[in-house]
């Protein structure tokens, strides 16, 4: 796969030759500024199209079917794209991407909301999963930006996704929350199964969280190639 962007004269080009992320795998993809992390993770997560395609299938543990997403943006079936995504995708977006208007009960809830599925106590389980049981009736303008971060972590595991998908997700908290933060996330994607794909630049936060880095795997200079096959956790 490959996305490459042209703006003020620079190409940017992100080249995919092969990647394998099995169930239950957790990784961070780990790089400087303007790597192509954030590039990645929304091709992965289906949202950006890619330039070029020639093959990228997606079988989500919950419905175990094979999925050609390659042929599904080739014959731009967003509907098609935008069920997976909203079934099977948890995405925490790297500015927290939390609605400012609504409760952080009801930010939790949107992701089941939009799979048409209950909510009833689930914003109260997942809050007291992630220590902020006492902030969901709350914008999430009056929260700590830590806090804010764990109403996004909730709100990306609420509606049970196969996938959880983290830009940054700790880069605006101090060095201790992250870590909190990190061992919260972990906790919950082990004890579900969900598979953990993370962007960052902490290198050594990542190392200690216990995730599989790719380093130095997306490489903006040097015509960037990544070669990986992530193995499967359970075994
Ligand atoms: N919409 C766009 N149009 C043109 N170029 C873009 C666009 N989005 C990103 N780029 C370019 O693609 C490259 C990769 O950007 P990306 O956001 O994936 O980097 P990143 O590794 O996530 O960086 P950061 O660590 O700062 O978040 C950058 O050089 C950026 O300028
Ligand atoms: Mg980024």
């Amino acid at each position: 796969m490959v996305k490459s962007y042209e703006a003020g004269g620079t190409e940017f080009r992100l080249s995919v030759p092969r990647l394998d992320i099995l169930k239950g795998a957790k990784l961070a993809f780990v790089g400087e500024s303007g790597s192509g992390k954030s590039t990645l993770l929304e091709l992965l997560a289906m949202i950006l199209r890619p330039t070029e395609s020639k093959a990228f299938n997606f079988q989500p543990a919950a419905d175990g079917q094979i999925h050609d997403i390659a042929a599904a943006w080739e014959s731009a079936d967003a509907d098609h794209l935008s069920d997976l995504r909203s079934r099977h995708i948890g995405y925490v977006l790297q500015s927290g991407g939390l609605l400012p208007y609504l409760t952080v009960r009801d930010n939790i809830n949107l992701s089941r909301r939009l799979v048409h599925r209950s909510t009833e106590d689930v914003a109260e389980h997942w809050a007291e999963r992630l220590n902020i049981a006492a902030q969901l009736d709350k914008q999430p303008a009056k929260l700590s930006i830590g806090q804010r971060q764990r109403v996004a972590i909730a709100r990306s595991l609420a509606h049970d996704p196969s996938v959880l998908i983290a830009d940054e997700p700790t880069a605006s908290v101090d060095p201790l929350h992250a870590e909190r933060i990190m061992e919260l996330m972990i906790g919950l994607v082990d004890e579900l199964g969900v598979t953990l794909i993370v962007a960052s630049h902490a290198h050594r936060l990542m190392g200690r969280a216990g995730l599989q880095m790719i380093d130095h795997a997306i490489d903006a200079v040097s015509g960037n190639s990544m070669h990986v096959t992530v193995s499967d956790a359970s075994s």
